[in-house]
């Protein structure tokens, strides 16, 4: 239920390159909110709909046969994978246009931990009361003919069925990104050492979040655990790299939709953008390329560069949007 799509299309294909060595750019492109099964699950050859290896439920029906109650329907007390048609129309009453299933802590966790065998060990009614809101959105799906070009550059390089989303965080959009860029959310033990905090939600304000409630009386409590301490001090992908004297370039469309990671950490908040001392801020975070966001400019630049030989293109998606895998 919660692995993320994440396509690694390895454009040095064993046609053109040896080994590694003969790697000169890597490029990662991350984009929002999809998760495997959701776009790939109907492509041949693939841990998708037909994938004979799942688990298989104490109710004997395999995990695709999510349990429905009477919550949801007295119809029936399965819903499988369905299709996502073009039905219904434009805009409002449009089933592409429905929203996805729910991507909150809650539900997710609900979903990872005790989807699989959930009225083994747990009370449907309690559980529904979490898991309902991934169902039944969460089981919808795309095909090939509504993904062309994600079916193309997925068939023609290499599909990453087995990788996992990072975190199930409160939000899981910024944690998500964050590992990306940095490789850690700084839980406690890891592998930075900060006081900010692991990162589990997409604060964005200075200062930290806690967990609160209110009670009847209007006092409100507040957890003495705080987390996501924003902004961030340990360091990113780009200062590794600069440190290791490779040079790196960071793209981004004019609207980032706040999904650039890393002005969420001080080092890059702090950086004038007219620092000409800063070697790093020279080499253009936060300007404007080609990374418009649409996956086929990117792979059609690459393919058509005379370096495509020597590079390696991975493209992911932070996280399942709420979407099942
Ligand atoms: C990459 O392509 C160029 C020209 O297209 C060629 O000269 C070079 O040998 C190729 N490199 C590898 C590793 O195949
Ligand atoms: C689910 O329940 C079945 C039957 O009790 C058990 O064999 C199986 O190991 C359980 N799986 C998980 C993931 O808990
Ligand atoms: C299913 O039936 C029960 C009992 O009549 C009712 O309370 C419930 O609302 C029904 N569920 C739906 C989705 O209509
Ligand atoms: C949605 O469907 C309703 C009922 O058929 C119709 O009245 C309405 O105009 C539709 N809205 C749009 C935006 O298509
Ligand atoms: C974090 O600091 C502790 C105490 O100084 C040290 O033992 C540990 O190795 C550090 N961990 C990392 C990942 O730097
Ligand atoms: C509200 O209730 C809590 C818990 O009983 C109590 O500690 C607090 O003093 C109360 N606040 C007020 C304003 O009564
Ligand atoms: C410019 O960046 C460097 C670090 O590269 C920093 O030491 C310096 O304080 C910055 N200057 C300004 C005016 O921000």
């Amino acid at each position: 239920m919660f692995l993320s799509a994440i396509v690694v299309a390895s454009l040095a294909a064993s046609t053109f390159a040896d080994s590694l060595a003969e790697v000169e750019h890597i490029v990662l492109f991350m984009q929002e909110n999809r998760a495997f099964d959701h776009y790939f699950g109907t492509m041949a050859g693939v841990r998708g709909f037909k994938d004979p290896n799942v688990q298989i439920n104490c109710d004997g029906r395999s995990v695709f046969f999510q349990q429905v109650n009477s919550l949801l329907s007295n119809d029936t007390d399965f819903l499988l994978p369905w299709y996502i048609s073009a039905a219904g129309g434009e805009f409002i009453n449009g089933t592409q246009c429905m929203d996805a299933g729910s991507n909150g802590w809650g539900e997710n966790h609900a979903a990872l931990a005790f989807g699989s065998n959930a009225t083994c060990y747990f009370n449907l009614q309690d559980l529904w009361l979490q898991a309902e809101a991934n169902t039944p959105q969460s089981w919808g799906h795309f095909r090939r003919s509504d993904l062309p070009v994600h079916f193309a550059i997925a068939e023609g390089w290499t599909v990453g069925d087995m990788y996992q989303q990072g975190v199930i965080a409160l939000q899981s959009t910024n944690p998500n990104r964050v590992i990306w860029q940095s490789g850690s959310i700084a839980i406690p033990g890891g592998n930075v050492n900060t006081t900010q905090g692991p990162v589990l939600d997409n604060n964005e304000t200075p200062g930290c979040s806690s967990l609160t409630q209110r009670l009847e009386n209007g006092t409100e409590l507040s957890s003495p655990q705080v987390y996501s301490c924003f902004p961030y001090n340990w360091q990113t992908l780009p200062e590794f790299l600069q440190d290791a004297g490779i040079t790196w370039k960071e793209f981004q469309a004019v609207d980032n939709f706040d999904d650039n990671p890393l002005p969420y950490f001080d080092f890059w908040r702090n950086l004038a953008d007219d620092n000409a001392t800063s070697e790093l801020a020279q080499q253009g975070l936060g300007m404007n390329g080609g990374g418009n966001g649409k996956e086929k400019e990117v792979v059609d630049a690459i393919v058509n560069s005379p370096k495509y030989n020597k590079t390696i293109l991975i493209i992911s998606f932070d996280e399942t949007g709420g979407w099942g895998d």
